[in-house]
């Protein structure tokens, strides 16, 4: 054989296993995009999630913000039942399954996220001046648990940027529900100017706003749900709230954490029926520093704020709790650990109007959205309820019963 052939022949090798490469490359793409457009839930269970599963748990993050924040969504084919349909307070919700805040830190997704089926986005938190948060790692998956540690330390790029972002969105018309969740600066020294100033930047462009005081990586943040520090904080937010033109009035929501002691649920439910401090809904809840004893994965000792499945009826309870506390008065948001339509369900029986998730999202994707909203669409019927608002609250007191001494307004 002559060199020139061998070349010529070497050539044509190249060339069959360059097609051959194409061809396998193409089809495994097209089997991913078909799968991802049939929002297949195996598909994502068993091989997508597992595989960003491998990958740094910041790194992921960032990356579906990203996929999303450019539109590399589909737009789910569920269409929400009336069963679904339910109110917050004066806000009206196609569904009731809200993305948590936390996941769209910077308000960048908004549009993606409902396009998935989420009935409402929480955007932040968000703090006045852009800060970097706490050193990396801050983010830990706990997946024997189905949990994950945070410590991000609301890293944020400051209520200008989030504003301007959010105002850019209104002007295409987007009606979506947004809440606006609002943090402190790390290093500020007077932190209700910081919930006050958020109140007045993101009135206009947000359905609702949330103080949240209960993130456990700011330093100092949760004793803000004391008595003393909540009645001064609470009174100033409503009172600036109240400020505003008539047009920008939004309700303003309190997040709290799942580590309060009973003392402090008794004393928040006590500010909450003083006047000034009127807020218009609670969040319930926060991540917990707590480590129930049976977890298993190597990053339990991780420092941060816990959620997911270890959460779920902490959450629950302080649901429950908080809603006999309140006389069912004050519209409840349940979050913590819901993976399944049951959690969900279990969250609205015990109090919530509506309710929110974030760790099954980052665990199982966007087909555990239509999966919830179908198993609580289908509990509600088979319970005989004909609306999310029916089911409010009907289990609150049997799962406080224990704790009848506390009265109820
Ligand atoms: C990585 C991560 C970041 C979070 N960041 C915030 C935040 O900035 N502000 C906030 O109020 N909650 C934050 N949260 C808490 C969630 O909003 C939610 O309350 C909590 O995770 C419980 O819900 P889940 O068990 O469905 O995740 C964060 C949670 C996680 C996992």
């Amino acid at each position: 054989m002559s060199v020139c052939s061998s070349i010529v022949n070497f050539g044509g090798r190249n060339n069959k296993i360059k097609s051959l490469l194409l061809v396998s490359g193409g089809a495994a793409g097209m089997f991913v995009a078909l799968n991802i457009f049939q929002e297949n839930e195996i598909f994502y269970e068993k091989f997508l999630m597992p595989a960003l599963h491998k990958v740094d748990p910041e790194f992921s993050h960032n990356f579906a913000v990203t996929v999303s924040k450019y539109g590399f969504v589909l737009r789910s084919k569920y269409k929400d039942p009336d069963t679904l349909s339910t109110s917050l307070g004066t806000l009206k919700l196609n569904n009731p399954v809200g993305i948590a805040a936390g996941f769209d830190k910077q308000g960048e997704a908004v549009e993606a996220l409902n396009k998935i089926g989420f009935g409402f986005v929480e955007v932040g938190s968000v703090t006045p001046v852009p800060q970097p948060g706490n050193d990396k790692p801050r983010v830990f998956r706990l997946l024997e648990d189905e949990a994950v540690i945070n410590r991000y330390g609301f890293n944020s790029e400051g209520h200008d940027i989030v504003y301007n972002r959010l105002h850019n969105l209104r002007k295409t018309n987007y009606v979506g529900i947004i809440g606006v969740n609002l943090g402190k600066n790390k290093n500020s020294e007077d932190p209700l100017e910081d919930y006050v100033s958020g109140i007045r930047k993101f009135a206009d462009v947000a359905d609702y706003l949330v103080v949240n005081v209960s993130s456990p990586n700011t330093p100092g943040l949760r004793s803000l749900q004391s008595k003393h520090h909540l009645k001064e904080l609470l009174s100033g937010v409503v009172a600036a709230r109240d400020d505003l033109p008539a047009n920008c009035w939004t309700p303003v929501f309190l997040k709290l954490s799942p580590d309060l002691t009973d003392e402090e649920k008794r004393d928040i439910a006590d500010v909450l029926k003083d006047p000034k401090c009127a807020i218009d809904g609670l969040i319930i809840s926060n991540t917990t520093v707590g480590r129930p004893e049976n977890l298993q994965s190597n990053s339990v000792f991780e420092e941060g704020g816990l959620s997911g499945r270890p959460l779920r009826d902490l959450s629950t309870n302080l649901i429950a709790e908080m809603y006999s506390l309140t006389g069912g008065k004050i519209p409840i948001i349940g979050v913590g650990g819901i993976f399944t339509g049951q959690d969900a369900y279990d969250k609205i029986c015990a109090g919530a109007s509506a309710v929110q998730l974030y760790t099954s999202f980052i665990f199982y994707g966007p087909p555990r959205i239509t999966r919830i909203k179908k198993e609580l669409d289908e509990l509600l019927r088979i319970n005989n309820y004909q609306s999310v608002e029916e089911a409010v609250g009907t289990k609150a007191l049997k799962l406080t019963e224990k704790r009848s001494w506390w009265p109820l307004w």
